[in-house]
């Protein structure tokens, strides 16, 4: 969101995924922050009080990397480099950097050996969130180390006269607990940044640059009921008068148990009558036939939202250049989707296609939230007057439960390399590698690796730990499960993929799965501990049937997340109970992060 006046902190965008995530934390602290790329870093400092390099999925050392004007590095300016920041600052300026020897993904802790500013405040030892597979192996001249890990013997350098510091670890994110402290003491003790941020005038803003996008056009909104898609097309509505934004709900047969009907009725009850409801469930059916690989199935889904738009506007007889297309994308989704050039692809979201990107380009697309997290925009739902029943809605991704619907072009058996099964051994548990693959994120890369199953009885804890464990230690590995429902050890490994596509009578499962889970979670009163709760149906078979995955995570932002810690007696209760549903032979709990694994599976 560009400001009127110029912004004291200039964060310099590698292409990390936490980028935007830097800026709001200053932003929070009531300073404006503006996020700028590499190259135009140089015309920029002049304003700026400090300046944040953020981390990105790069390596220095390679010769495509984001290169820094070195005009930043003159000592005028205070920089705080993060992660890969960190070690553009440490090779800059003369010190080293080389592939870690492990990667670290995931929590570790720091020990403070030389005290500053910047760590006023900062126990002398703290759990950090780290999330690379390079380190800083020798500072530079005029630096010193002020804290290290166990396997990063360089956690936190400064050059104490120029006011240059680098964190290996991520402060933006919620868990570091200590992060928002070194911000703050880097904004407020190093830079001397005045508070000038004011969230107050955001919705006038907001709706000011909607009228000055939109000019005298007509807006077109595909509304799902989830929490974005509602508060963008209010806020239009808002901006524009109802008269000139049309909403649309499609039913693509991708939605959860009863939300068409909960949505007619919210916008029944709000009075709204620029709300229309198109049925295209067999459109999107024959969109997805055969297709397995979850890039293919977003986009095919993406470009039949775009087929279905293109008849919604014959329909409405909308001329083009009348009009533009409203979208409901919040941050997260263009980061995962690449939006920065240097940022790697993780998946593509729905409203990222290639025929959306061309719209962008021709001014066709009005996206009012895409520079809000997702608990900004409920911040924002509720201030334009929503009910609770939406502003708190759990998120839903756009392709629906498609993208929880896993596919198999062919059958497998159970593959299970020696070195997950020797890490499962020292936690007391078996493991089974499954040829599925699902999605992770790891050092601001997108994998795509199979999945683990532990099977032997454990507190959530211990899963947990071999978790994490595994996902450090054995390459390839992102996503790790147990198995709650009752079956022997051996069964699992003789469990068997099949071959399995998208079909109505796969999705009638799935949606009846999810509507039990969430149900059972309300009822036991455990909603609040759960951010989002995505339950996967994998062709995953013991006897004919398939496999349930439970996904419950507890998030902010959803850049990062941590699966959810439910009562174990909980979890295998819902277990029992998902296994009387005719067609289902396992259970499976998701124990994996994010990173390595993304919340949904695809
Ligand atoms: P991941 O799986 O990337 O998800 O960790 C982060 C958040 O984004 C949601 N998500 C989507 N939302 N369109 C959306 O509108 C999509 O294509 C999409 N894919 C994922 C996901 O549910 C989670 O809340």
């Amino acid at each position: 969101m560009s400001e009127t006046s110029p912004s004291q902190i200039l964060v310099v965008n590698a292409g990390g995924q936490y980028c935007h995530l830097i800026a709001r934390r200053v932003r929070e602290l009531g300073v404006q922050a503006e996020i700028c790329s590499p190259k135009d870093a140089a015309d920029q400092i002049d304003q700026s009080r400090g300046i944040i390099l953020s981390g990105g999925p790069s390596s220095v050392y390679l010769s495509d990397a984001p290169k820094f004007p070195l005009s930043l590095f003159d000592g005028t300016v205070p920089i705080l480099g993060i992660c890969y920041g960190h070690q553009v600052l440490a090779q800059t300026l003369g010190g080293a950097v080389r592939a870690g020897q492990t990667h670290e993904y995931g929590k570790a802790v720091i020990e403070i050996i030389g005290h500053d500013t910047i760590l006023r405040g900062v126990p002398d030892r703290q759990t950090v969130w780290m999330s690379h597979g390079d380190e800083v192996v020798t500072v530079p001249p005029g630096f010193r180390v002020l804290a290290r890990s166990e396997s990063c013997g360089i956690a936190v350098m400064a050059d104490l006269t120029k006011k240059f510091f680098g964190l290996q670890f991520h402060p933006e994110v919620t868990e570091t607990p200590c992060g928002n402290n070194i911000i703050e003491n880097f904004v407020f003790k190093i830079c001397h940044c005045k508070k000038d941020w004011k969230v107050e005038n955001l919705l006038e803003r907001l709706k000011s640059q909607i009228r000055l996008q939109v000019g005298s056009r007509h807006v077109l909104f595909f509304v799902s009921g989830g929490v974005d898609s509602t508060v963008a097309f209010t806020l239009c509505s808002d901006a524009l008068g109802p008269n000139r934004v049309t909403g649309v709900f499609v039913d693509t047969g991708f939605m959860r148990k009863g939300e068409r009907q909960e949505i007619e009725s919210t916008f029944a009850k709000r009075g709204w009558n620029n709300i229309r409801f198109e049925d295209a469930e067999q459109l999107f059916l024959d969109a997805v036939v055969e297709i397995a690989d979850p890039e293919e199935k977003r986009k095919r889904i993406g470009e039949t939202f775009l087929k279905v738009q293109r008849k919604v506007e014959t329909d409405l007889c909308l001329a083009t250049g009348a009009w533009m297309l409203g979208q409901g994308t919040i941050y997260p989704d263009t980061i995962e989707s690449g939006f920065s050039d240097k940022s790697a692809v993780i998946k593509t979201h729905h409203n990222r296609v290639a025929a959306i990107e061309k719209m962008i380009e021709d001014g066709l697309i009005l996206e009012p939230l895409r520079d809000f997290y997702k608990d900004e925009v409920r911040s924002i739902g509720r201030e334009i007057g929503l009910p609770e029943t939406i502003v708190a809605k759990n998120p839903f991704p756009g392709p629906g439960l498609a993208v929880r619907c896993l596919c198999s072009t062919e059958e497998f058996h159970a593959q299970t390399p020696n070195a997950v099964r020797d890490v499962a051994r020292g936690f007391g548990l078996n493991a089974w590698g499954i040829p599925i693959r699902t999605v992770g994120v790891q050092g601001d890369h997108r994998s795509y690796s199979n999945l683990v199953i532990l099977t032997g009885e454990a507190d959530l804890p211990v899963y947990s730990e071999a978790s994490r464990k595994i996902t450090r230690e054995v390459r390839g590995t992102n996503r790790i499960t147990f198995l709650v429902s009752l079956a022997s050890s051996e069964a699992v490994g003789n469990a068997k993929v099949q071959r399995k596509f998208i079909t109505k009578d796969r999705l009638e499962l799935l949606r009846e799965a999810d509507a039990i889970s969430h149900k059972m979670l309300e009822n036991e009163g455990l909603a609040s501990d759960v951010w989002q709760f995505p339950v996967v149906l994998l062709p995953l078979a013991l006897d004919h049937g398939e496999t349930i995955a439970l996904r419950p995570v507890s998030s902010s932002d959803a850049m990062t997340a941590r699966h959810a810690n439910l009562p174990l007696t909980f979890i295998q209760r819902l277990g029992r109970k998902l296994m009387k549903l005719h067609g289902v032979d396992m259970v499976l709990y998701d124990v994996t992060d994010k990173p390595p694994a993304t919340i949904e599976w695809e």
